[in-house]
């Protein structure tokens, strides 16, 4: 629905917004990982041309929601979470903001930088994961789970214990994080943000200024990717609205390239250790699972890294253990399957390095452990048809051709290995509310203040809504990105389809009944008729007996005497049958590859990936996304790391030039297939999720196959040509 306008250029996005008198901020931020501020001279950046203000710890007006004990995500406190931008003259982590420069243009702000002089009392960092984690007393409180005995993997007949270790990630949209705050009034905002949720960022805005929310509106009408960066305000949020109420004008704050590397989230860093054990036949004794992950000095950050291992796999004992270890660094956030992206690369590798020490076909090992209960909580998966993916992606990958033996085929010169791996997220529905204006002239109006981070809300939503009340698609619009529409929930978790649809859904069937019924009251034909023998299709209103018998939605309302039918609803998000069964969507990935041996490099030469996850709802957008969930396990399984100088705390390759993000050239064919079953289960409309999926569990199906190309087992992402290094096997 919104293809042409995004292809034009149409489509605006926050940073594009001009409003009139508008300043621009830029942040200054610090060269120390750690310390106080002693002296912040701005004096010779404010006499620069063009700059209006620089401000800082001293100068910053009071933020109501600024509270100086705060603790991280407080309940119920109208407090503002996380780092408290402008505030005091601590340091946290290096390339944080200490000041922020308005100017009259971005480019007489950007050249006042250097202007600002800081002094520091500079403390000692630690930033260094790999170190640190090996020392108990640097982690918070481990979260531990046990069924069954403990570490019983190592009593199986045929078991193998491993650690996996990945580096920080980023999310890197397209689209760099901005806000333009302009106040209306002493005690209204309307703030233009790049979220993934506008009535997120409107409470935060509200409980950081005090203010009531209906006082602040959060526009965010596209949004130029996310993966998880835009589930929380960063700094620029709170920035640009104390900016833009110091000065009285309308001010636009936004994150450049190198600041999204450590302004906006990223995916912690983690090490896992993975025990995995079964009997002689395959079947799984035990798992143990432990992780540690990085989260921030002054926030914890946690995510689900541990939880696919309590769930997925029968196995009647299980023990998980997770623990996070704080660093001079910022705050992480969820990215693009958070936790389960982690965690499957550690256990789907795991389960792979098994089936070879059980000599036995690893999608067959698999299967044979696969269970339709889940293990955790042993109520049934609303659906689960696993074993229809591996069917397909068996078939589609060529998997008769995978060698047993790791390291024995050669073609055009490159080792050839085959790897499979398995993805699953959590599929719920929540609570969302949509308004539905059905007009007099026959359209259909849809409003959410949900936001599109990509991947073609606009597009699935208006196909539900075109065939919950039959009737064509050009006749319907769908509109988000707003928080004066009705509430919804952020984007993410992959859960809009579901949530936002099932309110859709809802409020189409409302709109269906309220036109049968004024068909009863007004049109002749119709009346002695109840809502039973009445239906709703072809824009029109229509005798079940006899379809002869009509009346054009038109035409109903003009007979009625109405404009137009304006309803509200809100779908819940307590289904009852979710009280029966747990819901989650899954994936398996494969993939050919080809590695060089003299030079270690990698070539994808195939991909299948395939998606179990209710019914397809927009089978184009459906695909786009699996096709960026893979681009995206590329990067992660090869190319993806930030790069952290420890006797600094500085990231030292903030940009695109050196944190590699996949290529064109790295990607190869990829067959994207869904089992496209409908799962009522869940919803009205048997939609389940697949942003998370469509990337959970590649990285490992790439690891599995560079093994079993080359004999040589990476657990260290990513895997570079220099770790392969086939020289030393
Ligand atoms: Mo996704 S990490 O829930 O944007």
């Amino acid at each position: 629905m919104d293809g042409a306008d995004k292809t034009n250029g149409k489509a605006k996005y926050t940073a594009e917004y001009k409003l009139p008198d508008l300043a621009y901020g830029v942040f200054v931020t610090s060269n120390i990982a750690k310390g106080t501020i002693k002296q912040l001279d701005i004096s010779k950046a404010l006499i620069a041309p063009g700059v209006l203000d620089v401000i800082y710890y001293a100068n910053c007006p009071t933020v109501p929601g600024y509270n100086p004990n705060a603790s991280e995500r407080p309940k119920n406190v109208n407090e503002w979470r996380g780092h408290k931008v402008l505030y005091d003259n601590k340091v946290r982590f290096f390339g944080q903001p200490i000041a922020l420069i308005v100017a009259d243009s971005f480019e007489n702000a950007n050249a006042a930088i250097r202007l600002v002089k800081a002094e520091y009392i500079v403390e000692a960092h630690e930033t260094n994961f790999e170190l640190l984690r090996k020392d108990p007393s640097k982690l918070k409180p481990a979260v531990t789970y046990k069924r069954g005995q403990e570490k019983a993997f190592s009593t199986a007949a045929k078991f193998i214990e491993a650690e996996y270790t990945i580096p920080i990630e980023v999310h890197l949209p397209m689209e760099m994080h901005a806000t333009i705050a302009y106040w209306e009034g002493e005690d209204k905002i309307t703030v233009y943000d790049k979220t993934q949720g506008p009535k997120s960022t409107q409470s935060t805005i509200a409980r950081t200024f005090g203010l009531p929310e209906k006082n602040v509106r959060v526009i965010a009408e596209n949004v130029g990717g996310g993966f998880g960066s835009g589930l929380r305000s960063w700094s620029n949020v709170p920035a640009a609205c104390i900016a833009a109420k110091k000065l009285n004008r309308p001010v636009k704050v936004v994150l450049t390239r190198p600041q999204m590397f450590n302004l906006a989230g990223y995916r912690p860093q983690s090490w896992q250790r993975v025990g995995i054990g079964a009997d002689v036949t395959g079947k799984f004794i035990g798992i143990t699972h432990e992780a540690i992950s990085n989260t921030s000095k002054y926030e914890d950050f946690r995510e689900g890294i541990v939880d696919v291992s309590k769930f997925l796999y029968s196995s009647e004992n299980v023990d998980t253990k997770y623990s996070v270890l704080p660093l001079d660094l910022s705050t992480p956030i969820w990215m693009r399957g958070p936790g389960e992206a982690t965690g499957c690369f550690a256990l789907e590798s795991a389960i792979d390095e098994l089936s070879y020490q059980l000599n036995m076909d690893p999608i067959d090992l698999r299967i044979k452990n696969f269970t339709e209960i889940n293990q955790e909580n042993k109520m049934p998966f609303s659906a689960i048809n696993l074993k229809d993916c591996y069917a397909y992606g068996r078939e589609k990958i060529g998997w008769k051709n995978r060698p047993a033996k790791p390291g024995t085929l050669k073609e055009n010169g490159m080792l050839i290995g085959y790897g499979m791996a398995v993805g699953v997220f959590g599929a719920g529905k929540g609570t969302a509310s949509v308004r539905a204006i059905l007009s007099k002239d026959g359209k259909l109006v849809l409003e959410c203040a949900v936001s599109d981070m990509g991947p073609g809300t606009t597009t699935s939503m208006t196909k539900i809504a075109a065939s919950a009340m039959q009737m064509p698609i050009d006749k319907i619009k769908f509109k988000l990105g707003d928080s004066d529409f009705p509430s919804g929930p952020s984007q993410g978790g992959s859960g809009t389809t579901s949530t936002v649809g099932s309110a859709v859904d809802l409020a189409c069937k409302t709109l269906q009944q309220n036109l049968k019924e004024l068909a009863i009251q007004h049109v002749p034909t119709f009346i002695g008729k109840v809502l039973s023998d009445v239906e709703v299709k072809n824009e029109q209103v229509l005798l079940i007996a006899d379809n002869s018998i009509n009346v054009s939605i038109i035409n109903l309302l003009k007979m009625s005497n109405k404009e137009n039918i304006d309803i509200t609803i809100t779908s819940n998000g307590n289904n009852p049958s979710q009280m029966k069964f747990t819901s989650n969507s899954f994936s398996a990935h494969f993939v050919k590859l080809g590695v060089d041996p003299k030079t270690g490099k990698v070539k994808l030469l195939k991909v299948v990936t395939t998606g179990d996850n209710g019914k397809v709802i927009s089978p184009k957008t459906a695909r786009s996304q699996m096709l960026g969930g893979v681009v995206g396990g590329i990067g992660m399984a090869l190319t993806e790391q930030v790069q952290i100088d420890h006797t600094t705390g500085q990231i030292i390759n903030a940009s695109f030039g050196t944190y590699q993000v996949p290529l064109h050239s790295m990607i190869p064919p990829i067959d994207v297939w869904f089992v496209d079953k409908p799962d009522y289960n869940v919803n009205s409309i048997g939609a389940k999720g697949l942003g998370e999926i469509a990337l959970i569990g590649f990285a490992a199906a790439v690891a599995n196959a560079v093994y079993n190309a080359t004999g040589k087992r990476l657990r260290d992402l990513p895997i570079t040509p220099e770790k392969i290094n086939l020289k030393k096997i």
